[in-house]
C-alpha cells in the first residue's frame, strides 16, 4: 500500500510553549542527488566537495524553539522523549551560534517530531537541525538572509544546509576556513520539474553508523575516498546540467553513480561501513530493470538501507505497481517542495 505522510503531526508539543516569542517551523528533509560523504574541517561540518539535492515536499520536522529564561540548560525534546545524546550537541551547536550573533544569552527549549522514521537514513538531521537553525534565529529577532541560515544549519549538521531551501539546492564546498562561503542556493525552484517521488522504508529503526562518523571513518581507513571525493566533485556541474535541460537519463545515470561511490567508499573503509539489506538490493534490481525498460526513474540511498526514488510522472502507475510487489518494504508518497518556513 502506498501512504502519504501525516501532515502536520498530532502531540507535536508535549510541554506547553511559556515564551510569547516561541517560533513554530517546519523544514523539510532533502535528498542528494550528488551527495556529502567527507568533512574538511569537522567542527565547522565544511564538506570535501559541492553536493545537490532535491527537497521533498511534505517529509520534515515540526519544530518550536523559545529562549527561557532561568533555564539551566538547552532542552531537546524530540518525538516526545528528552534526548541527551549526539543529537542535543547538533542543537547545542546551532543554538550557540544564534546566541553569538544575537548576543541573547537565554538557553532555549527545543521541541520537535518528524513526520517519517528517525535516524534510519532519510535525512532527519537535515530537516531536524535546519529547522532548528530557522526557529532559533526567528526566536532571536534576528533578521538575516537565509544564505546565513544555511550557514548557521550546517554548524548543526551538513546536509541541513541545503533544506532552507526549496526545489534543486546545490551546497558549495567553499575555500575559506571558517565556512563563510560553504553555504547552500537554490538552483532551481520546485515547479521548475514536476519529479515524483516515492521513500521505501526497509527499516524504520535507527541506522547501524551514523552519518557524522560514518563518513569521517571511511575518510581515515577507505582506500577509495580521495576517489570518491574527485569524482563525486565532477559529478556536480554534470548533474546541474542535467537538471537545468531536464535530462532524466542524465541526472538518472550520474545520481545513480554517485550514490554507488558513495556507498563503496563506505563498504571499503575498515571496518566496512555497510547499510544495505535485502530489500535494498532487490530495490536496486526493481528500478534498474524498469529503467531498462525504458521506464523513466531512478534510486538513491543516503546513509541506510532505505531507497528514495525519483521518476517522471506518467510513470507513476507502473512505477508503483512494480515497487508494490516487494514484500517487506513501506511505500511513502511525496514530490518535491519547498524549503523551511515559519508556521506561526
Ligand atoms: C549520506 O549531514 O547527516 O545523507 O554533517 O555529520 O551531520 P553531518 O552529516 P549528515 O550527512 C549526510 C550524508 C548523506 C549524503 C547527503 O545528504 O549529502
Amino acid at each position: 500500500m502506498i501512504r502519504s505522510v501525516e501532515l502536520l503531526p498530532k502531540d507535536w508539543e508535549l510541554v506547553p510553549v511559556v515564551e510569547k516569542n516561541a517560533v513554530r517551523v517546519f523544514s523539510p528533509s532533502n535528498i542528494a542527488v550528488a551527495k556529502y560523504w567527507g568533512k574538511r574541517d569537522l567542527a565547522l561540518n565544511l564538506p570535501t566537495n559541492d553536493s545537490v539535492s532535491i527537497t521533498l515536499k511534505d517529509f520534515g520536522s515540526f519544530t518550536t524553539v523559545e529562549f527561557l529564561a532561568g533555564l539551566e540548560n538547552d532542552e531537546l525534546i524530540l518525538n516526545g522523549s528528552i534526548e541527551s545524546s549526539e543529537k542535543i550537541t547538533k542543537v547545542i551547536a546551532v543554538l550557540n551560534e544564534v546566541r553569538k550573533l544575537s548576543g541573547k544569552s537565554h538557553k532555549a527549549r527545543v521541541q520537535s517530531r518528524n513526520n517519517f522514521p528517525t535516524a534510519a537514513g532519510l535525512a532527519s538531521s537535515a530537516s531536524g537541525l535546519s529547522a532548528v537553525a530557522l526557529a532559533a534565529v526567528r526566536a532571536a529577532g534576528l533578521d538575516i538572509p537565509a544564505s546565513k541560515i544555511s550557514e548557521i544549519a550546517r554548524r548543526g549538521s551538513g546536509s541541513a544546509a541545503r533544506s532552507i531551501f526549496g526545489g534543486f539546492v546545490q551546497w558549495k564546498a567553499g575555500k575559506e576556513l571558517d565556512g563563510s562561503d560553504s553555504v547552500a542556493e537554490n538552483f532551481k525552484p520546485a515547479s521548475h520539474w514536476n519529479l515524483v517521488v516515492r521513500v521505501l522504508v526497509v527499516r524504520a529503526t535507527a541506522k547501524t553508523h551514523a552519518s557524522t562518523s560514518g563518513m569521517e571513518h571511511t575518510r581515515k581507513t577507505s582506500p577509495y575516498f580521495e576517489s570518491w571525493v574527485n569524482s563525486a566533485q565532477r559529478d556536480v556541474a554534470e548533474i546541474l546540467n542535467a537538471i537545468e535541460n531536464k535530462n532524466f537519463n542524465e541526472l538518472a545515470n550520474i545520481a545513480e553513480s554517485n550514490c554507488l561511490r558513495m556507498h563503496a567508499s563506505a563498504m571499503a573503509a575498515r571496518p566496512t561501513v555497510f547499510y544495505w539489506q535485502p530489500q535494498t538490493l532487490a530495490l536496486i534490481q526493481e528500478i534498474s530493470d524498469l529503467r531498462r525498460g525504458g521506464v523513466p526513474v531512478f534510486y538513491t540511498i543516503d546513509a541506510g538501507p532505505n531507497v528514495v526514488c525519483f521518476f517522471e510522472k506518467d510513470a507513476t502507475d507502473v512505477v508503483d505497481r512494480a515497487l508494490e510487489r516487494i514484500e517487506g518494504v513501506q511505500i511513502l508518497r511525496t514530490t518535491i517542495g519547498e524549503g523551511a518556513r515559519v508556521l506561526s
